[in-house]
This record gives C-alpha cells, structure tokens and sequence, in this order.
C-alpha cells in the first residue's frame, strides 16, 4: 500500500483552506483518474470502520453499503457500473471498487419518518472518504446514476433510498483521462467563502 505522503493521493490537490484545518480533511478530494487497481488488502475494512462511527440520531446508524471490488465482487461491480451515467461510467471503471449508499427511511423502533437517514448516511460516507485519504487512497461520491435502475440491479427493499454511488481506488494521472476530465482533474478548487452560508446570530438571505 502506498503511503499517503508519497502516493499521488493528494499530490498538488490539497484544498487551498483560509484557515487552518486538519492535513487529513485538505489532503481529501474527488478525483476520476484512477488506476485500475485493486484496492490493498484490508483496505475495505478500515474504511468500512470509519464510517461505522459516524454520529447519527438517535445512534440508529442508518447506513447500508453495497461494496463491490473490481478483484473480489466483479459481477456486482458490473452491475452498479451500469447504473451510473455515461459520463460517470467513463471513468469510474477505473476504481479499485464501487459503494452504493443506502439510508434507512423509517425509524425501525417504530416505523415512524426517519428524517435524518440521509444525513447520517452522508456522514458516515464523508468519515469513510477522509479514511481513504488517510490509507493512500481517494473516494469520489456520484449523484449521477440512475437510482431506480440500482434499486431493481440490487433489490434494495422499501423504506430504504440509494444516496450516492462511490468510487474508490488509488489515484492515476491526469493524463489518463480525456481531456474535458483532465482539465476539470486540474482546475483550482474553490469553495463559497465562510460569510456565504455560515449566518452567526440569526438567518441573513
Ligand atoms: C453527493 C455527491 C454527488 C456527486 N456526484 C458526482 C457525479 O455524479 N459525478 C462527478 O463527477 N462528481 C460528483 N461529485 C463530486 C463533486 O463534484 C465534488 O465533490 C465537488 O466538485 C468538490 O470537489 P472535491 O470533492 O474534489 O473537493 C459528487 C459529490 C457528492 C458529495
């Protein structure tokens, strides 16, 4: 396994923070290159873990993850290639496996809304993202794939929504990709300045 400070995890990526923030969380990003291989050994498991403890309400961690490795679950991996948009197909092939995000909907104490599943699902994926940061590797959430198409593929049950697929594996150069991705591989990465969405005191519209 390559070691987060000499792979190309981060390298020349690191989130250009007006203030100071954790290396890991900087270091963090969502890449398109990657290499085809597969992920290391126990990898899966220390990322899976992180996620594990994740904050939830009610500590009802309403995640599922449908993990599939490009070595050990092919067909499934296949299978939720073909789910995901063309664009997100083109490169997404190339991870070391891809996730599916599931959030529980209803509270399962008592059948009730569970109004902050896909909260927590997002925070248990975000938890599982700095992990791979952290072991050498990078994860690259998608919205783009067609979310009736996974539920049927995998038979995911009612009173639980597919969130977000994931793609996961070791990042490869630019250079690999087409050239509209390997621009947007590139391109500065900028964010809304803190005033923009953090309102101190009461709401500012
Ligand atoms: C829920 C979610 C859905 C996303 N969907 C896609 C997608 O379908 N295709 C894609 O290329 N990137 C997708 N992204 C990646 C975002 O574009 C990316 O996180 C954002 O541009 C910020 O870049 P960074 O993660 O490198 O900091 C998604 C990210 C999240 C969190």
């Amino acid at each position: 396994m390559s070691h987060p400070e000499t792979s190309r995890a981060a390298t020349g990526r690191e989130a250009p923070a007006a203030h100071p923030i954790e290396p890991l969380i900087a270091r963090r990003w969502s890449p398109r290159s990657f290499t085809g291989a597969p992920l290391p050994p126990g990898a899966i498991e220390r990322l899976l873990e992180a996620a594990r403890w994740a904050a939830s309400s009610n500590n009802l961690q309403p995640w599922h993850f449908i993990v599939a490795r490009r070595d050990a679950e092919k067909e499934a991996f296949e299978r939720l290639l073909g789910v995901l948009s063309p664009n997100n197909q083109s490169w997404a092939r190339q991870a070391g496996a891809l996730l599916l995000s599931v959030a529980r909907t209803h509270n399962p104490n008592n059948g009730n809304p569970l109004r902050h599943g896909w909260h927590d699902t997002g925070a248990a994926t975000a938890l599982l993202a700095l992990q791979a940061t952290a072991i050498g590797l990078q994860a690259h959430a998608m919205a783009g794939y067609d979310a009736a198409a996974a539920r049927s593929a995998f038979g995911i049950p009612e009173r639980f929504d597919p969130v977000a697929a994931i793609a996961i594996g070791e990042v490869g150069p630019p250079e690999a990709l087409p050239e509209a991705l390997a621009a947007r591989e590139t391109a500065p990465r900028q964010r809304r300045p803190i005033e923009e969405f953090a309102f101190f005191g009461g709401w500012r519209g």
